[in-house]
């Protein structure tokens, strides 16, 4: 059995072609979470990666609407908004199907736009990661998106952004890539540094369905605490936890000159370990579909990635479940900085690509 904390060894420094662009971006535009990394080659030299992650979310001032002009300038996003939810309206723009859906994310590129090029007068060129099985619609979606954030771009599926990872190259012959994304898991297999054909499995189910868990219980044992989706996921991030961690996890409210400790250890816990279940349930489902001797090489080098990765006790759990299971040469690991990893390929990818493979925006969202 083997514990690593750091699966991957970093066998080349950062490459980047001869280009008439010299700021390019990688970005992942994610339901929960914007995560870019962006380089400035100058006189031959590369300058960053540079990271940036922020919440997939836009606060307009109260009396304002999605879609309106001037909208770039005054809405807020990321941090930002959820700063002042008291005063501005919060949309999520990557969620759901609201008809306010497409001016709210054009919204959130405008003003996203503004805050990367404030510094700037040149244009960036970026990648733009999207998932396996991203729908025809939210594909076109994304790709106006890009054109109106970049003066050239490329849309790169996920599972080959994690298999070129130059950035962080694999070590290994075989490994097993867990998303834990705010809503779905996906599981992708790789031999050498490619896909395995059939090798994506996605379960409609992560960060959201575990938030989902929480409000329901919090509602069942103190019906008079309403909370909001934000503070939820906080209570989640902070406190949550699974087996074999144990932990006390309280809550303190105060109102007025009166404080309230509530305990949700049990609660916190029981939600989270649903995550666990839908892990495993993609382990099994994946590696069914691969040659049965290659399963324990798999299982030997499992990574988890995005915001879920971050779970406390999960990984533990995951590598002692496998190990019960049978799998003595199970491994599970964490890729460096899960929550950027696929900004980071799509930043790699960008500045691995000539100038004649990219695209030139034809039509943007307006
Ligand atoms: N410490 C933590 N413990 C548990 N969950 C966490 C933690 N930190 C972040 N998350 C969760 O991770 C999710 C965000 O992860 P990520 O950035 O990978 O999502 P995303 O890419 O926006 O989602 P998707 O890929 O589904 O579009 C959220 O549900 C967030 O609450
Ligand atoms: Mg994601």
């Amino acid at each position: 059995m083997r514990c690593t904390e750091e699966g991957f060894t970093c066998r080349s420094s950062v490459q980047a072609v001869a280009s008439e662009c010299r700021w390019k971006v990688g970005l992942s535009l994610g339901t929960a979470v914007t995560a870019y990394q962006e380089a400035v080659v100058r006189e031959q030299t590369l300058r960053g990666p540079r990271g940036f992650l922020l919440p997939t979310v836009i606060g307009y001032p109260k009396g304002r609407f999605p879609g309106e002009k001037g909208n770039e300038v005054v809405v807020a996003i990321g941090s930002d908004a959820l700063s002042r939810a008291e005063t501005f309206n919060l949309v999520h723009p990557a969620q759901g199907t609201r008809a306010n859906r497409r001016p709210a994310l054009l919204d959130f590129a405008l003003r996203l736009r503004h805050q990367m090029r404030k510094k700037r007068k040149d244009q960036p060129w970026g990648v733009v990661a999207y998932p396996t099985h991203c729908h025809p619609d939210r594909l076109r979606e994304l790709r106006s998106i890009a054109g109106e954030l970049f003066e050239r771009l490329i849309l790169v599926e996920e599972p080959l952004l994690l298999a070129m990872g130059k950035y962080h190259e694999l070590s290994t012959r075989c490994a097993l890539f867990v998303d834990l994304g705010a809503s779905a898991t996906r599981f992708h297999l790789f031999t050498a540094q490619a896909p395995f054909p059939e090798g994506e499995v996605m379960i409609p189910q992560g960060g959201n369905a575990i938030d989902a868990g929480i409000r329901e219980a919090i509602l069942r044992t103190y019906p008079e605490l309403l909370l909001t989706d934000s503070t939820i996921a906080q209570i989640k991030e902070k406190l949550g936890f699974v087996s074999p961690i144990n932990r006390r996890s309280t809550l303190q409210i105060t109102y007025g000159c009166s404080r309230r400790d509530l305990d949700l250890s049990d609660l916190l816990q029981e939600a989270c370990e649903k995550q666990v279940a839908v892990v495993l349930e993609g382990l099994q489902k994946v590696t069914s579909r691969c040659p049965s001797d290659l399963v324990e090489e798999f299982l030997g080098n499992v990574f988890l990635l995005g915001g879920g990765a971050r779970l406390r006790g999960l990984r533990e759990r995951l590598q002692l479940e496998l190990l019960q299971q049978g799998f003595s040469m199970a491994s599970v690991a964490y890729v460096p900085g899960p929550q950027s990893f696929i900004a980071k390929a799509a930043l790699r990818w960008a500045l691995a690509t000539a100038d004649d493979r990219w695209e030139v925006p034809l039509f943007n969202y307006r």
